[in-house]
């Protein structure tokens, strides 16, 4: 029997295709949407080559167009797919509110809230055709912590993380099944994509990301757990998972340790310094 099928944004690269190898191993056919077609012929090079029923297809998730025609694809090769994720994401401009522009702010919620918007758009109708499908969306741990300079991405994260609520109960009684991952820094290719009005904020992101002790084979991992087991939040990194929970139950300790630890982490020194002293905000 053949195996269940799944379609991953942006799955050419990084997380997308530890996904990608990670359900090929598990014996699902699988094709990869990316708008960089050489790492995205070079990814289902490697997935044919492990014996897996997989194909690349040229996909901007900012155009509706595109999606609609993986879809089509999908249909005249599979008859349908059980699993699509909407995984494509850019850092965009990092720096202040006031240094970065609307232009910046438009494509990273374009490419980051809106590919996933018109994911979940054009696969529901098929979902709700078949009966089945579960979607997962990747957003991020800057989502739901949202650290200082980084208004826009985690902006369009934490956007991702409420289509994701949203989601989960509209289209529970379809039997269309939902999760969000929300990892944090693990090391991809993600800072090619990463502007900063900020000097040497990229390579400080760099070096966060070196030094993550989770890779995205394990985030593949909790994903593929997660699919199995119906759990809607995916939480890979310990550290951003017991911050959260802080922020929830505890958020004036929160705010003492994102004031104390994690904005010096991006912020450039003298602005960090200029915020010690400012007065404690009370509300
Ligand atoms: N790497 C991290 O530390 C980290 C942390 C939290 C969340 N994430 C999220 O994980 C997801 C995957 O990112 P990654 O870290 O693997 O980065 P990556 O850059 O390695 O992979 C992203 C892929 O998306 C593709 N892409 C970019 N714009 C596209 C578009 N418009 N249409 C189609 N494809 C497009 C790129 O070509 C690339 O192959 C993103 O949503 C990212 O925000 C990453």
């Amino acid at each position: 029997m053949p195996g269940k099928r799944i379609f991953i944004t942006g799955g050419a690269s990084g997380l997308g295709k530890a996904i990608a190898l990670k359900y090929a191993g598990a014996g699902y056919r699988v094709c990869i949407g990316d708008v960089n077609q050489v790492r995205g012929a070079e990814t289902a090079a490697e997935l044919t080559a492990s014996g897996c029923d997989a194909f690349f297809i040229r996909c901007d998730v900012t155009r509706l167009e595109d999606l609609l025609a993986v879809k089509d694809e999908i249909i005249n090769r599979w008859q349908g797919v059980d699993l699509v994720v909407n995984n494509v994401g850019i850092a965009g401009t990092a720096g202040p509110i006031d240094q970065v522009g609307v232009d910046d702010w438009q494509q990273v919620l374009d490419i980051n809230l809106l590919g996933v918007v018109r994911g979940c758009q054009v696969f529901t109708p098929l979902f709700k055709q078949q009966g089945s499908g579960f979607f997962v969306n990747i957003a991020s741990a800057a989502g739901l912590i949202n650290a200082p300079q980084m208004s826009s991405y985690n902006v369009s994260k934490a956007g991702v993380i409420a289509l994701s609520e949203t989601l989960k109960h509209e289209l529970a009684p379809f039997n269309i099944g939902i999760c969000v991952a929300c990892p944090a820094f693990f090391q991809t290719n993600l800072t090619e994509s990463m502007k900063s009005t900020i000097d040497g904020l990229p390579a400080r992101v760099d070096r966060l990301m070196a030094h993550s002790r989770i890779n995205a084979a394990d985030i593949a991992e909790d994903i593929y757990a997660a699919v199995q087991n119906n759990s809607f939040w995916v939480l890979s990194h310990k550290a951003e998972r017991r911050l959260w929970l802080i922020k929830r139950f505890l958020p004036f300790v929160f705010d003492a340790l994102m004031k104390k630890k994690i904005a010096k982490l991006f912020t450039p020194p003298r602005a960090a310094n200029n915020t010690d002293s400012l007065p404690e905000k009370t509300g």
